[in-house]
């Protein structure tokens, strides 16, 4: 296991669309380990394979930390198949994102369908903080960053912000 680098807000593999996993191996097995360890490393509720550069449909929600009850899901090619009407707004925040929170719409409930490890189909129903880090990182496999589901207002309000994050991403390569 090892830990890998997250990408952050400019780097190109954020916004690309991640490619479905075909072929459930070993190197699959290895990208989720490093996956957990980063995302245990830096204490988040959720992690998208192209967040540490790696553009396929791979998934990795633990709410744990902040939640009772919950555990560790791992989604290979996930999608929601289902959504409430009802939405909650809730402060989100993303690790490709480092100190930027924002108040975020999202469907108070969702149905996840996805494949696990062994490519057997899983499906479950969501709510609370795994429904929403569902959808966020689900979001991440299609391109989707948490900022495009920000009013236009509250993300100009980041602005400055975000220019930094690109501004360190320039000089990182
Ligand atoms: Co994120």
């Amino acid at each position: 296991m090892a830990q890998r680098e997250i990408k952050t807000y400019g780097n190109e593999v954020l916004k690309k669309k991640a490619q479905p996993v075909t072929e459930f191996n070993e190197e699959l097995k290895k990208l989720v380990d490093d996956m957990l360890e980063t995302l245990y490393a830096h204490k988040g509720a959720g992690l998208a394979a192209n967040q540490i550069g790696i553009p396929k449909r791979v998934v990795v929600v633990d709410t744990s930390s902040k939640e009772e009850g919950s555990r560790l899901y791992i989604l290979i090619n996930p999608e929601i198949i289902e959504k409430s009407k009802e939405t909650i707004i809730v402060e989100e925040g993303c690790l490709s994102f480092p100190e930027l929170y924002e108040q975020i719409e999202r469907a108070a409930k969702v149905r996840v369908r996805a494949q696990d490890m062994n490519a057997k189909q899983i499906e479950f129903e969501a709510e609370g903080l795994l429904a929403r880090a569902c959808q966020h990182e689900i979001d991440h496999i299609n391109g989707v960053l948490f900022i495009e589901r920000m009013s236009p207002v509250r993300r100009m309000l980041h602005s400055k912000k975000l220019r930094e994050l690109k501004k360190q991403n320039k000089s990182k390569k």
